[in-house]
């Protein structure tokens, strides 16, 4: 494979967010009655907002109108706000930053492709905005993943085939997307969850370019 792009998924990824997301949605199941668990959070890694809703009520055996699921959503991203709007550049994962600048020695574009809509809010908290050269966001999608959709027009932005993309996904949903989107796969995080990636790395210490075609062989 020749390797022209990379794609960086964002929560789990490049932060860790999802703890974030787990203590706003733990809070809604809370007052709906039930008790929400960081095992079922690994459920919504990946998802949009409101299928991220629609597991959490499916996990408490709860049925909802559309009305008082909007309220909701919008519930929990009001607290999510709370937090992310705290964060400092000390929160991106390590070795992230000096990957991003290595793959840019190297000729490589990069994007991120993410399900979030806070993606901007996020990522101009943590100050690398700049390090990408295309941003699709929850904004920009119609479908979520593991739909590809998110990736494929970031390949389309980026003017690069998706079979010259390598995608940076830490959700089993990411992966698939990656893979329907005709993209190798680099699972972060957990070899197990994420079997389905082309290979899986603990996170982008000690990460360089030259060592992508290693790992993909
Ligand atoms: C993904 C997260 O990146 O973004 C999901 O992994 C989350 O857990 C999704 O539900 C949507 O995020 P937001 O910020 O638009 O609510
Ligand atoms: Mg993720």
């Amino acid at each position: 494979m020749i390797i022209k792009a990379c794609i960086f998924d964002l929560d789990g990824v490049i932060v860790d967010t999802a703890k974030y997301h787990f203590i706003a949605w733990r809070n809604i199941a809370r007052d709906l009655g039930f008790e929400f668990t960081e095992i079922h959070n690994e459920r919504l890694k990946g998802v949009s907002r409101m299928r991220s809703l629609e597991i959490l009520l499916e996990v408490g055996g709860i049925t909802l109108d559309e009305k008082t699921k909007d309220a909701l959503a919008k519930r929990k991203n009001e607290e999510y706000l709370e937090y992310i709007t705290k964060m400092t550049p000390d929160e991106i994962l390590p070795g992230t930053t000096d990957f991003l600048k290595d793959l840019r020695k190297n000729g490589i574009l990069t994007a991120l492709g993410s399900a979030s809509k806070n993606s901007m809010i996020i990522l101009k908290r943590l100050n690398i905005s700049s390090m990408f050269d295309v941003i699709i966001d929850g904004n920009k999608v119609s479908k979520a993943k593991p739909d590809p959709e998110v990736f494929l027009k970031g390949a389309e932005e980026l003017k690069i085939p998706p079979a010259n993309c390598i995608v940076f996904e830490d959700a089993g949903a990411g992966v698939e997307a990656a893979i329907a989107a005709g993209m190798k796969c680099i699972g972060i995080g957990n070899p197990f969850i994420l079997s389905g990636a082309d290979a899986v790395i603990p996170g982008f210490r000690e990460m360089y370019f030259r060592k992508l075609n290693l790992l993909l062989q």
